[in-house]
């Protein structure tokens, strides 16, 4: 990482974050990069997620706490694998990925998890509706990208694992009705203490 400095302009063009004039064949070039360009958000979610996972597995405490810890790790390395797949397939659609941080904050429409140190019911809540919300907006990927077979197929793959890894977590916050002990909360904080309030 370079220091903050003033940048300033050069003849030379040595980097650019253009589109290719190019796509996959069997496509239309716009078509490859309309769907490359609706990849874009995925990779910047996914990456937030996989940073909310590792601030989670670094501040959970309390009873479970290795149990929840080391659950963590699994869904931390799957999630990072989706984004390396999705930001290639940007690339291979003939558009360039930007998995930055300043690019992320400055795109995304949600804020930083809310929790730091916290017992691990009230991150299991929260991290419950972090996966509500990436999922929902995977799912909404698949229908956005419906003139690319391929990349649809990749991300209703990508969808079934999230989903895997949310029933992990909210096994942790279910009763034997099937119910959510956090039901009716759609707030971070809100979940959490619902959550710690039932141990
Ligand atoms: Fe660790």
């Amino acid at each position: 990482m370079a220091k903050k400095t003033t940048r300033t302009s050069s003849t030379a063009q040595v980097t650019s974050d253009s589109d290719a004039p190019l796509t996959v064949p069997g496509l239309p070039t716009e078509t490859g990069h309309a769907v490359a360009d609706a990849l874009q958000m995925r990779v910047h979610a996914l990456n937030d997620l996989a940073l909310t996972l590792k601030h989670a597995h670094w501040n959970v405490v309390g009873p479970h706490f290795i149990g929840v810890h080391e659950m963590l790790d699994p869904q931390i390395d799957g999630v990072r694998d989706m984004v390396d797949t999705l930001a290639e397939r940007m690339s291979t659609l003939g558009v360039a990925p930007n998995g930055l941080a300043g690019a992320l904050v400055a795109a995304r429409s949600w804020d930083d998890y809310d929790l730091h140190r916290a017992d691990t019911a009230a991150h299991l809540a929260a991290l419950d509706l972090v996966y509500s919300g990436v999922i929902e907006d995977h799912r909404a990927a698949i229908e956005a990208v419906g003139d690319d077979p391929v990349t649809e197929d990749i991300l209703i793959g990508q969808t079934a694992d999230l989903e895997q890894f949310q029933w992990f977590v909210r096994a942790h916050l279910q009763g034997t009705s099937g119910a959510l002990v956090t039901e009716g909360a759609t707030a971070e904080l809100s979940a959490a203490r619902k959550a710690s309030r039932k141990r």
